[in-house]
């Protein structure tokens, strides 16, 4: 949550796109991480020039067009998703201390900031806001003054009293050829230029001005100028940071054409999971993820797996359960990270953490992660962010290749980690001796067969869309599923929730008769992911009965099933086919219609799709 940039340049180059320029277009791509408030603050001629503004990043552009900033090659910006204080102007970062020479932005949550500001207040300090970042500020200060002007050791010794999650950026007019940053359990990657380097919450801060890029480690401070990059960790020793290259250009985080992000992000499933696929295969066909740095002898002796997520990646985790407890017969387990490390659960070294997560930020999975290694376990993280911190924390890494995932409601990382799912079980299936070459291979080509088809759900979009309009003032709806229906039914209902607003619960349809079947009443929208008529058990059979159950108490019954299914048809005022599959692998199928009816309908509803209120798009606080 908040995004945060900083920017130095020599006069030569920041005349090419100006500091400010440069610090607008990072926020503008860091939007998404939070929109209550945005500010810049930059520094020319020995003089700080700061403007903010609640609300989007548009109130800032119209603020600063009123009343302009001073030419600079240096500055910082940040867009707030609100922790401590209201989303008003005074909150707004950045936050300016030492006479107003001094300016800091942050991302996080200060911990004991009531403890410090009390100790400040007691000292006769006054505060402007009801920020803790305006702690930090004035601790920066206090150390500025008593190093002799050293913004590096100041910002070091500052960070060393802060407890919690933070990432601090500062400038000082009396100190202009730095900006100085820290982190400790919250995000910031360092983008490396030619006479300029840049600083971001992630590297969409400035995509559009390089794509070389340096991981840091936690407790560090890094010092940009203009031609150096200078990290040190918390107790002043020097340190290195990681290089790395972004695989993605600025174009691949455009809309492409659609109106929104998340249309767009719906429109690139088909290459998210043929992207998430390739490589991943030898010229005969076996499984090679040598990209694990995990040995395949400890793989094969993992007697438990823990899948740790939140949200919709908590929902790919339940598709994952299925598929590996099938394929590899290991049990496996899916919790929420944040119940996860305060419930004492049981861990060895024979257990394996899979951690899945689009952003490799969310703190609450973060910290599951630490918590589980503390316990001995081995960790896997299956992300989407190169250079985050939960793969750069884990043992082991399976990234997602489905590009940058902009919108707030998650759509095509959804789709990707629930591939890279099936290719960890099928990996471990194979490892383990638990399938047959030829078993494993004929799922691996009906999984290649995936993007074609989603590609045929999306040119049947128009069916769902015209649906969305009819009912965009529906005030609740319910989505059933069973087996891997059941997380793609509460992934359809948080869809709805996150950006239509809309009361939406998700079931397990074998739980309809143990209460839910309450709810239901003339006319209540009951949207039901239909099992293949091919799977195990007679469960199509069952989820059949549901639905004539829900529709003879009056529910207006939406079926999503398999091409074919004539069994739906006389029990569903609408049916959304999708193509034919293996039964495990409905889902990466069955969630697209779910999506593109969520988004249609908020869009019928005139909300704001790509920025749903009170959401951010990376959780970074517990
Ligand atoms: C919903 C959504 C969230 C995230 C959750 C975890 O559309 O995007 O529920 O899935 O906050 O985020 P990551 O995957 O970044 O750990």
């Amino acid at each position: 949550m908040c995004g945060i940039v900083g920017y130095i340049g020599l006069p030569e180059k920041t005349s090419q796109h100006g500091a400010l320029d440069v610090l607008l277009e990072g926020l503008r791509r860091l939007e998404y991480r939070g929109y209550d408030s945005a500010g810049v603050a930059t520094v020319a001629s020995g003089t700080v020039s700061m403007r903010k503004k609640s609300g989007k990043l548009a109130n800032l552009l119209s603020e600063i067009e009123a009343e302009p900033v001073a030419e600079a090659s240096v500055g910082i910006g940040h867009t707030r998703w609100a922790t401590h204080g209201a989303p008003n102007d005074l909150n707004a970062h950045p936050h300016l201390a030492d006479g107003g020479k001094l300016a800091v932005i942050h991302n996080g949550i200060i911990e004991n900031f009531a403890q410090l500001k009390a100790k400040l207040l007691a000292a006769g300090e006054v505060f402007a806001s009801e920020t803790d970042t305006e702690v930090a500020a004035k601790l920066i200060a206090q150390h500025f003054t008593a190093t002799g002007g050293d913004l590096t050791e100041a910002m070091r010794l500052a960070a060393n009293q802060l407890e919690g999650a933070f990432t601090l950026l500062a400038v000082h007019a009396d100190q202009a050829d730095r900006v100085v940053a820290s982190r400790r359990n919250s995000p910031l990657v360092v983008g490396l230029g030619d006479g300029e380097n840049f600083l971001g919450s992630d590297v969409s801060g400035f995509i559009d001005f390089t794509r070389e890029a340096v991981e840091l480690e936690q407790d560090q401070v890094v010092t940009i100028t203009t031609d150096d990059v200078a990290i040190i960790n918390f107790d002043g020793s020097p340190a290195e940071g990681k290089r790395f290259s972004v695989n993605w250009d600025a174009a691949a985080a455009e809309k492409g054409g659609f109106g929104t992000f998340m249309e767009k992000e719906i429109h690139d499933q088909p290459k998210a999971v043929e992207d998430t696929l390739l490589g991943r295969t030898d010229a005969s066909g076996r499984l090679v993820l040598d990209e694990l740095r995990i040995d395949p002898e400890e793989l094969k002796n993992i007697s438990k797996i823990i899948v740790l997520a939140c949200g919709t990646s908590a929902y790919a985790g339940m598709v994952a359960k299925y598929a590996i407890e099938h394929w590899v017969r290991v049990p496996v387990e899916v919790e929420l990270s944040h119940e996860f490390r305060y419930r004492d659960p049981i861990i060895d070294d024979s257990t394996l953490i899979v951690s899945l997560s689009q952003s490799g930020e969310t703190m609450d999975t973060l910290m599951a992660v630490r918590y589980a290694k503390e316990q001995g376990a081995r960790t896997l993280a299956i992300c989407n962010t190169n250079g985050s911190t939960i793969p750069r924390e884990s043992d082991a890494v399976l990234y997602t290749h489905a590009g940058p995932e902009i919108a707030v409601a998650s759509t095509k990382a959804f789709l990707a980690q629930i591939t890279a799912s099936y290719l960890l079980g099928l990996y471990m299936a194979q490892l383990r001796g638990k399938l047959f070459q030829g078993e494993i291979d004929d799922i691996l080509a009906d999984l290649h067969k995936i993007p074609g088809k989603i590609q045929e759900v999306l040119d049947g979009g128009e069916q769902i869309r015209e649906l969305a309009r009819e009912m965009a003032q529906a005030p609740s709806v319910l989505f059933l599923g069973r087996h891997v229906g059941y997380p793609v039914a509460m992934e359809g209902a948080l869809k709805l929730k996150e950006i239509a607003y809309i009361h939406a619960e998700g079931f397990a349809a074998g739980e309809l008769k143990h209460g839910p079947i309450a709810l239901i009443d003339q006319g209540q929208p009951v949207f039901v992911v239909v099992p293949s008529p091919h799977g195990r058990d007679s469960l199509h059979a069952k989820v059949v009965s549901n639905i004539q159950e829900v529709r003879a108490r009056g529910a207006k019954t939406i079926t999503v099933a398999e091409a074919g299914d004539a069994d739906v048809v006389d029990y569903s005022e609408q049916v959304f086919y999708v193509p034919e599959t293996q039964p495990l692998l409905m889902p990466l199928l069955t969630t697209v219609p779910l999506q593109i009816f969520a988004c249609a309908l908020a869009a019928e509803k005139g909300y704001d799709v790509d920025q749903p209120r009170n959401l951010a798009k990376s959780v970074t606080v517990e």
